[in-house]
């Protein structure tokens, strides 16, 4: 079978690297072109130590045309919000598939894209055609999608923790609170402060409380599984890890459940969804470490429902799902690469 030949975008940065090792494991892949601002064409390698001796790839700046006359017929963006909006239109009108890992395509609505990312979105036709790619609940819109909007780390914790009690209206939709740490990777690998390992280590802190941009993300989701609109506090928080999310999540049922009423829930909800494990204990970061699946452990604890989840937010937040949104845009099966 012929290779699908692909650009990935943003190479110097933690979701690229992922994604490189991701799709050199990958039969029906050949990785055409790596992109960076870097100077001097490195080797990706040289940036990513861990690459020598699997890619011989150098390091090239974005041309869309050359990308095209090479037979590029996907890009990953790993770039910053707000960037791949720049950025990605250009390589659609030349007809190139694009999964995007930002937050540019995610929200639907630009006028919410504005209130939470503080700037206009400036890509509206691409915007109303994006896909938001979680394979779990949008499966079906994913094989046409041109533009695909790979979904937030956080996010899909919290939806896919929610999404069969949201869907069967099992819980007071109003009364969803959502408490996550994320390991320090989370932010990426553009230095910024607050990420500093003196700042950080030995220490752990809430942010963006109120105000954290996937909350619109986790509600726009919840919403089109519910029907109707749905309210959440998420609150997430900074550990000192490298890498994975813890979610807690609470909400009020509208009936009263039985742990093992709720665990037959579940399992029937993700049968088909082979990324999704529903776990007898409290799930560790540990255990889904460098892997694509997300892991579920339910609770009921006076009267109110307690999910607990777990994945690796460089993997199942990020790379191992865009390679999960790519194979069924390709129609390859969803697990090829991954595991
Ligand atoms: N980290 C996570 O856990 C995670 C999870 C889900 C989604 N995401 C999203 O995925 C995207 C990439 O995240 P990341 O963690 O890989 O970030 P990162 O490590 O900071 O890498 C982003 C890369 O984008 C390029 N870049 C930065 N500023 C740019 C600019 N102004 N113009 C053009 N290119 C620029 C840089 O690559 P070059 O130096 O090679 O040009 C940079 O290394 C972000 O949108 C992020 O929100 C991240």
């Amino acid at each position: 079978m012929k290779k699908v030949h692909v650009a990935i975008l943003g190479g110097s940065g933690y979701t690229a690297v992922e994604l490189i090792k991701i799709l050199l494991r990958h039969p029906h892949v050949h990785i055409e072109a790596i992109t960076s601002r870097q100077e001097g064409s490195p080797a990706v390698s040289e940036l990513h130590p861990s690459l020598k001796g699997r890619i011989e790839v150098k390091l090239e700046p974005l041309d869309a045309g050359r990308l095209v006359e090479r037979g590029v017929q996907c890009a990953f963006g790993c770039l910053p919000h707000g960037v791949s909006m720049e950025t990605m239109p250009d390589l659609l009108a030349r007809g190139i598939r694009v999964v995007d890992l930002s937050a540019d395509y995610r929200l639907r609505d630009p006028n919410v894209y504005a209130q939470w990312y503080g700037e206009s979105h400036h890509d509206l036709p691409n915007l109303a055609r994006a896909v938001y790619g979680l394979p779990e609940i949008y499966g079906d819109d994913i094989p046409n999608a041109q533009l695909l909007a790979n979904p937030g780390c956080y996010p899909q914790t919290a939806i896919l923790g929610l999404a069969p009690l949201v869907a069967g209206r099992h819980i007071d939709l109003k009364s969803i609170v959502v408490d996550s740490k994320s390991g320090v990777s989370g932010g990426g690998r553009t230095p910024k402060l607050a990420f500093h390992f003196p700042e950080c280590n030995e220490s752990i802190v809430a942010y963006g409380i109120g105000n954290h941009r996937h909350t619109p993300e986790i509600e726009q989701a919840l919403g089109d599984i519910a029907g109707s609109p749905v309210e959440v506090i998420f609150t997430p928080h900074l550990v000192p890890m490298d890498r994975g999310i813890s979610t807690s999540i609470y909400a009020t049922p509208t009936r009263s459940f039985t742990e093992a009423q709720l665990n037959e829930l579940y399992r029937e909800y993700y049968r088909n969804a082979p990324f999704v494990r529903i776990c007898d204990k409290p799930p560790a970061t540990k255990d889904t470490a460098h892997t694509n699946f997300l892991d579920l452990h339910l609770r009921v604890v006076r009267g109110r429902i307690v999910v607990l989840a777990a994945e690796d937010n460089l993997i199942r937040g990020a790379s191992g799902v865009a390679v999960q949104n790519f194979n069924r845009m390709f129609g390859f099966d969803e697990r090829t690469a991954l595991l």
